[in-house]
């Protein structure tokens, strides 16, 4: 990429100095009098988006577009239709003061075609990768931009839109292949149903679609149908409608540092994309239709698609194919209908009553297309549906509200898992009978049987383990009981000494590439040492006064502790006013770079993430009970869990770690210091701390790990729940399963997740006394304790302000607790 800029930027400097223009800044605009040669282009002001001519593969045509970084990765293209033969266009302002591309004979190959613009018009390619063409004489409104008339890309920021009364529609197109940017047959739009829903279409037909759009906070902002969308603050979609009746769907991330664009490729699938930087190229995040079973009304109408059975199609219970011979030939487009007819027909047809209509239930699907929307609770969506005999189906789909439909069903998906469920009303005759009832009794004892064997084999091992790990640990440990600064300095001796020299060369002078992350006090560097050993490096900040004492606190504490998941110490580096600690280097970094990023979630599958959290326990069980003295690490989050290759984790920052000598193990603080979102009440609000502290900010993390969302961060504010406040709200409404993240929601775990939400909730409940001890949430984790007690209230389930994530080392005295906007505290 630095390549091809370099080539093109000398001959637009040489030109453009003719015009003695101001070349303090990238040129990013295009006038009449400053326009673009074939093979020039245009920066955006960021230099990521370029504009320029191109070619494809096998091909001399040239084509005007815009491209991200290298021009493998165009994301629109003016004249799709009409490609220039030969290197002699131009890319200028006309005199009507449209933008405009030229061929050699002056000819207009393509026009942005807007009326009514002056004469003094400028094209600016922005840092979002938008070509917005200015008025300048009707002081710089827009008159076009390319975001309006996008290609096959959706870009963030970027409206795909549908006006409600006159249709019109901002929408993708694709490419009629990758190496023809014409327009093909397939489009990708917003439909403004009652509930919106996007589609792709191959001509006029619909080719895939989204499920409608749901606008929960918790599990809202997502597409039903679209199983890879994980939740509103991971993909960032907004649906909105503008005053005009145009209603649209955007979207835009957090962490905008890698580009992720949505692009319909040439055979009508829309995929999303990540750009990977240290590559170059794109990755491929999800895509639809991924299989069969997403093709729009692949099933026929009353017909299912499961991508898991074979054959995918089958009829709703209750119906029956219309033509078997073609059904069997897998030939499924005229569908399936109704065996019985329901007896609310036959009574308007005059003939006898039956026993009644029932509901059948269907479990997690994409619902049918065209549902009618009412906003009706629950229970009143199943009467309505039943007193009313045209309706022939309905569900109440979370996040939504109530849907029921009359004529046919289209396009019914089965998910292995989701909270969707579809209930259709069939005859009497077709409900479910008495005789699956033992089949169910006996296969329920089956499983029971083989889960305690299970557990026992478990408990039996666990116990030798742990009896070995006990005595291991025991003859390590020598510790010292009087933590005078005398023995501190003599302990510090014992610990490797690094020259400050040596960790400058190993770190490239703490070089900013090299930076791990920020620690509480201080940056993280990667180095690598003269041995090629690598390591990690922490700098604690000169600037923070506190600094010295945390650093002898961390040094003494960590130095100590040998456990195989806490981070080892290496050795420390004092040398003027630099004062460091050197720790083995974790490949993987924190756990919050896994649990919070969408592509790196899926490598947690759910073994790993207990096996995480059981490395968590056992850490914490070591510095809790196992070392001789107490250790309460008071700053339990994601980012201070270390993984490493085999995502192992590691305990690490024990800056603010506190130690207790004997058998006190509460303390009271003024200093309160840790991260808003992970403290327990007791210590946000009084300062006082204890093991149980540490049991609170576990209890979070154990929840963040099985929902893979953070404790303070959600899109939408109007329920300001915390994580803590929507896990307690679903375990009250007994229907946990939404807060399961969809990457390890596996029926075979389903009872041991329950379990950790459980022993979550446990440990967040308000009053510490209440919260079980490290040792007990390791039995029970183990299913050593069957009977989980009920949890009580927890702590923290609203929110005031947005929760800051950062270590916070406010100076403050009990008694202006009311300075920390920490959140309320729920009354019982
Ligand atoms: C370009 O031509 C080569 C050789 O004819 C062929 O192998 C390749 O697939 C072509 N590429 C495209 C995109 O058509
Ligand atoms: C330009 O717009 C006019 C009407 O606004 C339309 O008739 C014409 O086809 C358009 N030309 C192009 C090249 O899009
Ligand atoms: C274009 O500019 C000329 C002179 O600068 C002016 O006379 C004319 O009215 C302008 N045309 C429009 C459409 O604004
Ligand atoms: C055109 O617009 C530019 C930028 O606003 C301005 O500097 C210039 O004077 C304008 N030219 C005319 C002829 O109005
Ligand atoms: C799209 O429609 C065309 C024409 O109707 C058809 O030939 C093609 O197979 C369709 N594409 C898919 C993927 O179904
Ligand atoms: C499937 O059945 C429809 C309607 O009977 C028919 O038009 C179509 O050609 C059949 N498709 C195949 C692949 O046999
Ligand atoms: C009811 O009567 C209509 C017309 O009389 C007929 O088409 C329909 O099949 C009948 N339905 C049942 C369930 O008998
Ligand atoms: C029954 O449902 C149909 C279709 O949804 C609707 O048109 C009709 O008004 C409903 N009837 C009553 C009495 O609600
Ligand atoms: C199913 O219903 C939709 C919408 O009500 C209608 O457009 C379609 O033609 C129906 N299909 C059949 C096979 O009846």
């Amino acid at each position: 990429m630095g390549f091809i800029s370099r080539l093109n930027l000398i001959p637009v400097l040489l030109i453009f100095s003719c015009f003695h223009l101001d070349f303090g800044n990238a040129i990013d605009t295009i006038t009449s009098s400053q326009f673009i040669k074939d093979p020039e282009t245009i920066n955006s002001k960021n230099s990521r988006f370029k504009l320029g001519f191109f070619s494809l593969e096998n091909s001399t045509n040239r084509y005007v577009g815009i491209w991200y970084f290298s021009q493998s990765t165009v994301i629109w293209v003016a004249n799709r239709n009409k490609p220039l033969r030969d290197t002699s266009g131009i890319v200028t302002i006309s005199e009507d003061g449209n933008l405009v591309v030229l061929n050699g004979q002056k000819e207009v190959v393509w026009s942005s075609n807007v009326s009514n613009t002056a004469n003094n018009s400028s094209a600016q390619l922005s840092d979002s990768g938008n070509l917005v063409l200015q008025d300048n004489s009707r002081s710089k409104t827009t008159v076009w931009e390319s975001f309006q008339h996008p290609s096959d890309t959706m870009l963030p920021t970027m409206k795909i839109s549908t006006d409600k009364r006159t249709g019109e529609k901002i929408q993708l197109t694709s490419w009629k292949s990758s190496s023809d940017p014409s327009i093909g047959s397939y489009s990708f739009s917003l439909e403004p149903l009652n509930v919106p829903e996007v589609f792709t279409w191959n001509g006029t037909s619909p080719y895939w679609r989204s499920g409608p759009w749901r606008s929960g906070t918790w599990n809202g902002q997502i597409f039903t149908g679209v199983t890879e969308m994980n939740s509103g603050y991971l993909d960032g979609f907004k649906l909105g409608e503008e005053e005009e009746g145009t209603v649209y769907l955007t979207f835009a991330f957090a962490d905008d540092s890698d580009l992720s664009i949505f692009v319909l490729n040439s055979e009508g699938i829309l995929e999303r994309r990540y750009w990977n930087g240290e590559k170059d190229i794109w990755k491929v995040g999800w895509a639809e239709p991924k299989d069969e079973c997403d093709v729009y009304g692949k099933c026929g109408t009353f017909g299912i698609c499961n991508s898991l059975s074979s054959p995918i199609c089958s009829c709703l219970r209750g119906f029956e194919p219309m033509n078997k011979e073609e059904w069997n030939e897998k030939n499924w487009t005229n569908g399936c209908v109704r065996r019985v007819p329901l007896q609310c027909e036959r009574v308007k047809n005059g003939s006898e009553a039956g026993k009644g209509d029932g509901f059948l239930k269907i479990e997690m699907v994409k619902v049918p297309y065209l549902g009618e929307w009412s906003s009706s609770p629950g229970d009143k969506c199943r009467t309505r549906c039943f007193e009313n005999c045209s309706c022939i189906a309905y569900a109440n789909v979370a996040g939504i509200g109530c849907f029921s439909w009359s004529e046919n069903l289209t396009d019914i998906q089965k998910f292995p898992s989701g909270p969707d469920d579809l209930y259709i009303r069939v005859d009497f005759s077709e409900l479910d009978k008495e005789r699956d009832f033992k089949v169910i009794i006996i296969i329920t004892v089956l499983i029971g049987i083989i889960i305690i064997s299970i557990a026992a084999y478990f408990l039996w091992r666990w116990n030798t383990n742990d009896r070995a790990n006990i005595q291991k640990s025991g003859g390590l440990l020598d510790f010292s009981e009087d933590l005078t600064a005398d023995m501190k300095r003599a302990e510090l001796q014992e610990l490797p000494l690094f020259e400050f020299a040596k960790l400058a060369t190993a770190t490239n002078d703490f070089h900013s590439a090299n930076m791990l992350g920020q620690g509480g006090f201080g940056p993280v560097y990667k180095g690598i040492l003269e041995d090629g050993k690598e390591v990690a490096v922490k700098r604690l900040s000169r600037a923070s006064g506190q600094g010295r004492e945390e650093f002898m606190n961390e040094v003494v504490v960590i130095s100590k502790l040998q456990h195989r998941n806490l981070v080892k110490l290496l050795g420390c580096c004092i040398e003027g006013d630099e004062k460091m600690l050197i720790y083995e280097y974790m490949a993987n970094k924190s756990l919050d770079a896994f649990l919070f990023k969408p592509l790196k979630q899926k490598d947690l599958d759910w073994r790993k993430r207990f096996n995480i959290i059981q490395g968590i326990a056992r850490g914490l069980l070591y510095l809790h009970r196992d070392s001789r003295l107490i250790i309460i690490h008071r700053d339990l989050k994601p980012s201070n869990i270390l993984l490493d290759e085999e995502l192992n984790p590691k305990i690490s920052d024990f800056g603010m770690a506190r130690i207790f000598k004997g058998s006190e193990d509460k303390d009271k603080t003024k200093r309160v210091v840790g991260t808003y979102g992970y403290m327990s009440p007791e210590y946000a609000m009084e300062g006082l701390f204890s093991e149980k502290s540490d049991v609170f900010s576990f209890g979070v993390l154990l929840l963040e790990i099985v929902s893979g969302r953070k404790n303070t961060s959600f899109y939408d504010d109007d329920l300001s729940l915390t994580l803590v406040g929507f896990a307690w709200k679903f375990w009250n409404e007994d229907n946990v399963t939404p807060l399961i993240s969809p990457e390890i929601y596996d029926q075979c775990f389903r009872n041991d997740i329950m379990r950790c939400i459980q022993i979550g909730l446990l440990c967040v409940q308000e009053l510490a006394r209440y919260r079980p001890t490290v040792a007990t949430i390791i039995s029970m984790l183990h299913s050593e304790i069957v009977n989980l007690p009920p949890p009580k209230q927890p702590a923290f389930t609203e929110r005031q302000i947005m929760l800051s994530a950062e270590s916070s080392q406010k100076k403050h005295r009990p008694s202006s607790i009311n300075n920390v906007t920490v959140t309320i505290v729920q009354g019982r």
